[in-house]
């Protein structure tokens, strides 16, 4: 499949005049930023692994990963996902995208993909467990160290469901563990119970993991085109290559200028803003890609992300008239529809309800028309405004973003001088969790 190299655009017209002219002054360091990281020579080089994936290591195991998918035996029509944070928010991101939320009424494939271990919640877990005997389900725990709290809590829970309605034994072949090659409890639990399983490669990290068998196993479970995501991920990954950057890799490096002159400046938060209902847990994911990236050693932009328009009418009177403390990225699509069908404000023989202005007029350009009112609203409040614009969410689009994200997002902490694949802080709540509830030797 060709995939434009130009999936992905950035707008800078609204970002300020002296933002810009501070954004083009650290383009040197961009690029030794850049060329640190496409070197292995960065701080934390040993998580590198994800650049480049899809040729390195992606194309030949999404293919063992098809394969699999498609002799798997079980008949299943529900794939229940169990991790958290970096082991579930791409898939979740992508499958919402693609499928729609695991919990709408319409879901587009037959199969349902849901997601669980997030939480320490009865109430949600009760729910799963419920849907789970309505359904055929399968489990796919994921978990990088094989021993965080959430989700080895509520797999220990699903596990013991499915136990008991199939047995252990036809149990054991509707459960696939991804996990650490050797480490961990999850490794040592699937060896002893017999379950397919799948590896996290220790030199990815969780929030960077959605394009290895992370997010893979559960896509190609629920039935997505994987191959297509790599594709356009590859497509994005062969654009760094060239000497002069051009299209989404030349995007990767001046977003990571404009959020670093921003920090530089002053500005605290970054609020993305995102115009499709589906696209919330993309938003989420790239929160987490930026906050566990950036936010060390005092610094770091805070993500914060905004729903247009249903946001408008809650956080748009702080971002218009409250403290001028953030910048703010608006995530456009041109063609956001996944389907052919258009709706349209229909057309009356009154204007009783005074849209007679709207007529025939689709959704989806009135939504657009809110994403730009809104950038050039909150420009003159005073908010320094970017707009990147990817051309539709199909999957080989996600996958040139997601690659431009991750990119732009390591070169963006190099240049803060953070290393941007570790997250100490998370491992501190882990730590302190397991002291607290007892767990021997903390
Ligand atoms: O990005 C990260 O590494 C973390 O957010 C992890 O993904 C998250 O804590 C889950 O860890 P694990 O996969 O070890 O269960």
């Amino acid at each position: 499949m060709t995939i434009p190299h130009d999936v992905v655009a950035l707008d800078r017209t609204l970002f300020s005049k002296e933002l810009n002219l501070q954004a083009d002054a650290l383009s040197s360091l961009a690029r030794a930023s850049f060329e640190s990281l496409r070197t292995g020579n960065c701080p934390g080089r040993e998580f590198t692994g994800w650049f480049d994936w899809p040729m390195t290591h992606g194309f030949a195991l999404e293919q063992e990963i098809q394969t699999w998918a498609k002799s798997y035996k079980p008949n299943y029509d529900l794939v229940v996902v169990v991790g958290i944070g970096g082991s579930y928010l791409g898939a979740k991101s992508i499958s919402d995208i693609l499928l729609g939320p695991g919990d709408s009424v319409l879901n587009r494939s037959g199969k349902k993909i849901v997601f669980a271990g997030q939480n320490m919640s009865e109430s949600a877990l009760g729910d799963l467990l419920k849907l789970m005997e309505l359904k055929s389900p399968v489990i796919n725990v994921i978990s990088k160290s094989g021993t965080t709290t959430e989700p080895g809590v509520a797999f220990r829970i699903l596990k013991s469901a499915m136990e008991r309605r199939y047995g252990k034994e036809v149990a054991a072949e509707r459960i696939i563990a991804t996990t650490d090659a050797s480490k961990g409890a999850l490794r040592k639990l699937a060896q002893e119970s017999g379950f397919k399983t799948f590896i996290v490669p220790e030199n990815v990290g969780g929030r960077y993991s959605v394009l290895t068998a992370v997010g893979l196993v559960p896509l190609a479970l629920g039935g997505i085109d994987t191959k297509a995501l790599l594709d356009g991920a590859h497509a994005a990954f062969e654009g760094f290559k060239k000497p002069e950057l051009s299209g989404t890799a030349k995007v990767a490096l001046e977003y990571a200028q404009c959020r670093t002159a921003a920090w530089n400046a002053g500005k605290v938060n970054e609020v993305i803003t995102y115009p499709e209902p589906r696209m919330r847990n993309l938003v989420e994911w790239l929160k987490q890609l930026y906050g566990e990236s950036d936010g060390k050693n005092g610094k770091g932009l805070l993500p914060v992300s905004l729903e247009c328009t249903m946001d408008l009418h809650s956080l748009g009177q702080y971002l218009q008239e409250g403290p001028r403390s953030m910048m703010e990225t608006f995530l456009a699509v041109e063609n956001p529809r996944n389907s052919r069908e258009r709706i349209l404000v229909p057309e009356l023989n009154h204007n009783t309800d005074e849209l007679k202005y709207l007529e025939n007029m689709g959704l989806d350009q009135i939504n657009d028309a809110a994403m730009k009112a809104t950038r050039v609203a909150h420009a003159k409040g005073g908010v320094p405004c970017l707009e990147i614009r990817t051309k539709d969410l199909s999957p080989a689009s996600l996958g040139s973003l997601i690659a431009m994200y991750e990119t732009s997002c390591a070169v963006g902490g190099l240049m803060l001088g953070v290393n941007p694949f570790d997250q100490p802080g998370v491992e501190a709540y882990k730590t302190s969790l397991f002291s607290l509830l007892g767990k021997p030797g903390y």
